[in-house]
């Protein structure tokens, strides 16, 4: 057998297709993640970069409310295409575990977080996990509030008052986690009967039921809106932006969320889900992207994590004793969100 000579070029035109022939699976192995967004888009964006660059898989991100993509992954659930839902209150994570829409999976991250997210984790059977905590309130726009001549409003039943018509802008619940925890908030507070007549009284002072939770703080920080029931820490992020805004906690008290992550069940790209969700719960990694990008004020889950010197301080906070369990179950929030559509939403202003 003759022996066919090569040249150098040619021997190492061979070695680097090869070299990249290796190369390629291996990149490929990376692949994708879908990932389904329930906090804002710029919290979400840096997420989605930073996941990337240390793990070099592509995410797929779509941002949704809570309460959006609690119902698209109940539409999709015979066919998933998400597989990580992440960010959003905990209810509807907690009736999408009880709904079986979600998988378990008990992360070794699980150890370095505080006993809230945990308690949510086990809850759900593991089904969810707590990966953020914050406290809900509302806004209001002090220059808007001087030139009106209006009192400071302190209370909740404050922005029920007729001197507020078409002062208040909240989101609607059906979407909104912020929402809905707002609506299973005062009926924790006022009781069922009570907490609809004030619904009611306050559904006179909305200027607009938005989809997201928190657009009524970006509509207090440009004077669109005077006040803004939202996340705390949503209103946080419009102050420290150099916005003219007081952030209240009610004086009757108040509710909170434990914002949530789930693995869709079915999820295509589960290995890569798994990834995520530990990342995810990392203290120096996701844990930390929010704070670092000064795109979140929440208290974050991991108790190593970073928490920002703007974050409301939790223990100061007159919060109730949030009833999860009652308010994420799947027949609760159900009635709860009905009750609000046939009793509240339709009536005239
Ligand atoms: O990202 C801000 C935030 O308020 C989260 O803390 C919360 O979980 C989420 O938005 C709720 O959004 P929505 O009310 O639009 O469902």
């Amino acid at each position: 057998m003759t022996e066919r000579k090569t040249s150098p070029l040619t021997r190492w035109v061979a070695a680097s297709a090869l070299a990249l022939a290796g190369a390629a699976p291996a990149f490929a192995q990376q692949g994708e993640l879908v990932l389904y967004c329930s906090v804002q888009e710029e919290w979400c964006r840096p997420m989605v970069a930073a996941f990337e660059k240390a793990t070099g898989i592509k995410v797929l991100m779509t941002r949704k409310s809570s309460g959006e993509f609690y119902a698209q992954i109940k539409a999709e659930a015979a066919n998933p295409k998400g597989d990580v839902w992440w960010g959003g209150t905990g209810d509807p994570h907690l009736q999408a575990a009880e709904e079986g829409l979600t998988d378990p999976y008990v992360s070794p991250k699980l150890d370095e977080l505080q006993d809230w997210a945990v308690r949510q984790a086990r809850a759900a059977k593991f089904r969810t996990v707590g990966i953020y905590a914050g406290a809900l309130g509302y806004s209001f726009n002090t220059t808007e509030l001087a030139k009106r001549k209006l009192p400071e409003p302190k209370c909740w039943a404050d922005l029920a008052k007729p001197i507020y018509k078409d002062e208040v802008q909240v989101a609607n619940p059906n979407s909104s986690g912020t929402s809905y925890t707002m609506l299973a908030t005062l009926v924790q507070i006022m009781g069922e009967q009570k907490g609809f007549d004030y619904l009611k009284a306050l559904h006179k002072n909305i200027n607009q039921y938005t989809k997201s939770g928190a657009a009524p703080a970006r509509a207090v920080a440009t004077g669109e809106s005077l006040i803004g029931i939202t996340f705390q820490h949503d209103a946080v992020i419009q102050a420290v932006g150099g916005a003219p805004v007081k952030i209240v906690s009610p004086c009757e008290g108040t509710g909170y969320e434990i914002g949530s992550m789930s693995i869709i069940k079915g999820a295509k790209n589960l290995a890569n889900a798994r990834r995520w969700y530990d990342w995810a719960l990392a203290a120096d990694g996701g844990q930390a992207v929010g704070a670092a990008n000064k795109v979140s004020y929440q208290v974050p889950s991991n108790k190593k994590a970073p928490v920002p010197a703007q974050a409301p301080k939790l223990s100061q906070i007159k919060l109730i004793d949030y009833d999860f369990a009652k308010y994420g179950s799947s027949a609760e929030r159900t009635r709860l969100l009905k009750k609000w559509d046939d009793e509240v939403s339709k009536l005239p202003k």
